[in-house]
């Protein structure tokens, strides 16, 4: 693994063997602490959106591994306007061991990796957030013990959250259901790609109804419905995505043991009610730590001498 830019570009094998080092990072730093394998690296961290999980989480993470990670804010080096993408690129390799940036257009995570020397994590871009995914997969699995079979519902807007979520799935077996109001789906291409990676069966459906959706579902997922950079439709977007608010009416015609995730920050009241995200099904803030330890093995895999 040269970068962390999609979950599309792992194959299963890499994908288990994240989540084990994984599963073994957090059990180490429970056990008393991390071993310092990142000693003398650096990651640098390129924001041109807010964030709260993602930078605390990958700079904790360098922290705990003995390494350093450098924060970048939006306004600090305006990537794309002050300095073009490849000279960022080009630039940050001579300083840093790694790049992890946050950005608009996917497109900027890959000029970066073929314009950098360092390895670059994508921390969200406008089509995916793979770091995420990789998280949310771990929690399920320690929350279900096993990823094969389980039937995940992602109920909302059919965004970057729910198309990494949805290449991961088919990678590990999991079946996907995905529910949204007309137009917000995820696209065709995204259906035909998920397809391809779909391993033991694992089976991807695109519907309207959240009902349907739920019926058996061992996990439901739901994001915000209007993302950072989509603000201008905030209003025509809360017209017709209430129909697809987690309430507890929706958890009930789930598996009675069904766990609610949401990757956060939540607009409670919108797409999830109080009542669920503090409620017994809800893994939210145990999945929000879980950012760290998942990134960990992301950072010890391209980071620490082999
Ligand atoms: N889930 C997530 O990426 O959160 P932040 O936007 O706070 O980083
Ligand atoms: N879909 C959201 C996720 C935030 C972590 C966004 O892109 O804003």
């Amino acid at each position: 693994m040269k970068h962390f830019l999609s979950i599309a570009a792992l194959t299963p094998d890499e994908l288990h063997h994240l989540l084990t080092l994984a599963t073994q990072l957090k059990n180490e730093w429970r056990r008393g602490g991390n071993k310092p394998v990142l000693k003398g690296k650096s990651l640098a961290l390129v924001f041109q959106k807010p964030s709260l999980r993602t930078r605390v989480s990958f700079e904790m993470g360098m922290v705990h591994l003995g390494g350093y990670a450098l924060y970048l804010s939006p306004n600090e080096i305006k990537m794309g306007g002050r300095e073009s993408v490849p000279d960022v690129a080009r630039v940050l390799s001579g300083y840093v061991d790694g790049i992890m940036a946050r950005v608009f257009a996917h497109e900027h995570i890959l000029q970066l990796a073929e314009h950098g020397s360092v390895p670059v994590i994508n921390g969200l871009s406008d089509y995916s957030h793979p770091a995420q995914a990789l998280a949310d997969l771990f929690t399920i699995l320690e929350f279900k013990k096993d990823l094969a079979g389980l039937k995940i519902a992602y109920i909302g807007d059919g965004n970057n959250v729910a198309r990494s979520l949805l290449f991961g799935a088919m990678k590990v077996g999991m079946h996907f259901t995905i529910a949204t109001p007309t137009g917000y789906n995820l696209t065709d291409e995204d259906i035909k790609l998920a397809r391809q990676f779909s391993v033991g069966g694992a089976v991807v459906e695109r519907i309207e109804d959240p009902e349907t959706a739920v019926t058996n579902a061992d996990v439901i997922y739901t994001d915000v419905w209007t993302s950072m950079g989509q603000e201008a439709e905030t209003e025509k977007r809360l017209k017709v995505f209430p129909p697809y608010q987690i309430n507890q009416d929706l958890v009930n015609l789930a598996n009675p043991d069904c766990i609610v995730m949401h990757c956060l920050p939540a607009h409670r009241g919108e797409e999830i009610t109080d009542e669920v995200a503090d409620g017994r099904h809800s893994v939210l803030f145990p999945q929000a730590e879980n950012r760290m330890h998942a990134q960990k093995a992301i950072l010890v895999e391209l980071l620490a001498d082999k």
